[in-house]
């Protein structure tokens, strides 16, 4: 039996990239054969940015809807807030002693905020080391991310490989599983779909705002009756990655034959948003409406988490002689 762990961060609503890149395939590979998936919203680590106590709470809240609404089984998973396992920090104790400057020194994370050094708290600094806790914490197996954070993931394998290499095979040392079809999903502009980028599509908004996201999608100015590039275009590309392979051929005929305008492409794709989300648009709104309900799945979840936790941490401590 493997163990498939994934976090997301409690940064906002969870965005089409998110949920194609981690949301989708968490629920996929922990209802596949007999996977046991731990799966978290990792509140803590959102405090290196958001430090309004409401705001990181309303967050937790809409990341957990979230999943839920994409069909995450509680009963079978587990499913839990990172804060809610205050292990997870000692643990990253004992990891930072491990931790090589250098290797923080070179995280894409903290080096796209380097420029700026007074703005880069500790915790954005040993962020991957957190996020190897939240991975080692629970001798997890394989890891399900986007592309972009499989250097984390390789930073986690490092720290566990060191810990082991002076203690044993204390940690179990987890692979990343990144999903190649989707790889990195495009923005509104073009770049990796980010919500630092205010670049989303936020598929649980009322119909009219997701209309106006999906309007403001960036493209070129060929007129209307000429022939377009699929291949170039932000709105094919978001398309194809939800469309069904006949649809998206039909789509790319429409753009290399002309007389397609982009207006209509965004049509296209919105419908195609609605229609593909149906369910879990509506039950997104019926979870955020009811978050007594999500408290209490949230602290089943972190029960369970909590006994694997503290059996994690009694073979580290005694490993390293507390
Ligand atoms: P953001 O860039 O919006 O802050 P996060 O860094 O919080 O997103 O990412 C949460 C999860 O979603 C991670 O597993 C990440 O790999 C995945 N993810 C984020 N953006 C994308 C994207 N554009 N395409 C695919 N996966 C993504
Ligand atoms: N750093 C991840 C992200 O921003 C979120 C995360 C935190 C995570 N801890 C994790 C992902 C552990 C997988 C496993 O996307």
């Amino acid at each position: 039996m493997a163990r498939i762990l994934t976090g997301i961060q409690a940064t906002g609503v969870p965005h089409l990239g998110n949920i194609l890149g981690a949301i989708k395939p968490g629920i996929n590979l922990s209802t596949t054969g007999g996977n046991d998936a731990f799966l978290f919203i990792a509140d803590m680590h959102s405090l290196t940015v958001i430090k309004d106590a409401a705001q990181i709470k309303e967050n937790t809240y809409g990341v957990a809807a979230a999943w839920l609404a994409f069909g995450l089984d509680t009963k079978k998973n587990t499913f839990y807030r990172q804060s809610d396992v205050p292990e997870v920090a000692e643990l990253m104790w004992y990891l930072n002693c491990f931790t090589p400057y250098p290797m923080l020194a070179n995280a894409h994370s903290f080096k796209d905020k380097s420029s700026h050094l007074s703005d880069v708290n500790a915790g954005l600094f040993t962020y991957p080391v957190l996020m190897a806790a939240d991975i080692l914490l629970y001798d997890a197996n394989y890891v399900p991310v986007g592309k972009d954070q499989q250097q984390h993931l390789e930073m986690t394998r490092d720290i566990a490989g060191s810990f082991n290499h002076s203690y044993g095979d204390v940690l179990v040392v987890p692979e990343g599983k990144y999903d190649e079809r989707v790889m990195i999903v495009p923005g509104t502009d073009g770049r990796k779909m980010s919500k630092s980028y205010d670049n989303f599509l936020n598929i649980f908004l009322p119909e009219k705002q997701l209309k106006k996201q999906v309007m403001g999608i960036v493209t070129d100015a060929t007129p209307l009756e000429d022939p377009k590039d699929p291949d170039t275009c932000n709105v094919f590309a978001l398309y194809s990655l939800l469309a069904e392979a006949p649809d998206t051929q039909e789509m790319r005929n429409k753009y290399l034959a002309g007389g397609f305008g982009y207006g209509h492409a965004k049509s296209a794709l919105l419908e195609l948003i609605l229609d593909s989300f149906k369910e879990e648009r509506v039950k997104f709104d019926s979870w955020m409406n009811d978050k007594t309900t999500m408290d209490q799945e949230l602290k089943i979840g972190a029960d369970k988490a909590r006994i694997v936790a503290s059996e994690t941490l009694s073979r580290v401590r005694k490993a390293a002689g507390y």
